[in-house]
């Protein structure tokens, strides 16, 4: 297929999908259109491969979308901020699960010895997740192994740092939502896995020095949902 009939087959696939659409559920897109209540905040890789509502095979309006290289939450990132907040204070999702994969071209490149110009600075945050966990990860010998785990480890890291955020922080401490959920998504296999991120251990342990809200009232159990 040329380059100008692959964008055109863009627009016809477009075409097609609404006539299937509205011929399943005739009022689908009116419904969507009106309002959305999505119960899950997914933070995921940009990677083409990791399309976050197909692999949760979960319709439009289930799921609210911030993607970014590695899947990373980084303080001084207006565009992840903000998408937290709207998503946590305005929409109250339920959910906010931080989503690595394996493969990701973004954990090999912080792996090299390389200058990647402005790379360097995005990555930089994915080196210092190494440097916390250097002595796990120098012991795997393998280097495709040793890959994996520092997206295991990743993405445990940009799940606390979802909770060092007020808004979480302040969220879970008055209505018990959003629970922290990281997840891994295998390539190969097209399987998800829940990497068990213990939130309520982690909320926490992350209070202790990043605590940004007033103590939870002593009737508020904090151990279960
Ligand atoms: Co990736």
């Amino acid at each position: 297929m040329s380059d100008s009939e692959l964008y055109k087959a863009v627009f016809e696939g477009n075409r097609k999908w609404v006539k299937e659409r509205n011929a399943d559920d005739p009022g689908f897109f009116e419904k969507l259109a009106a309002e959305q209540h999505p119960e899950f905040l997914f933070i995921g890789c940009s990677d083409s491969r990791v399309p976050a509502s197909a692999i949760m095979a979960v319709e439009p309006g289930s799921v609210f979308v911030h993607r970014n290289i590695a899947n990373i939450v980084v303080n001084t990132d207006h565009n992840a901020l903000s998408t937290i907040h709207y998503a946590v204070d305005h929409l109250e999702v339920d959910h906010v699960v931080v989503c690595g994969h394996y493969g990701c071209g973004g954990i090999k490149a912080a792996m090299q010895p390389r200058d990647l110009g402005l790379l360097n600075g995005w990555l930089r945050e994915i080196r210092d997740v190494y440097r916390l966990h250097q002595r796990e990860l120098d012991a795997i010998e393998d280097t495709v192994e040793r890959r994996r785990r520092l997206v295991e480890l990743n993405v445990h890291e940009q799940c606390r740092n979802v909770i060092k955020t007020a808004v979480v922080q302040r969220n879970y401490l008055a209505r018990k939502k959003p629970q922290v959920h990281g997840w891994v998504y295998d390539l190969s296999t097209g399987l998800l896995e829940d990497l068990e991120f213990p939130f309520y251990d982690q909320l926490s342990k992350v209070r202790e020095i990043y605590r940004l809200t007033p103590e939870p009232r002593k009737d508020l159990d904090l151990s279960q949902d």
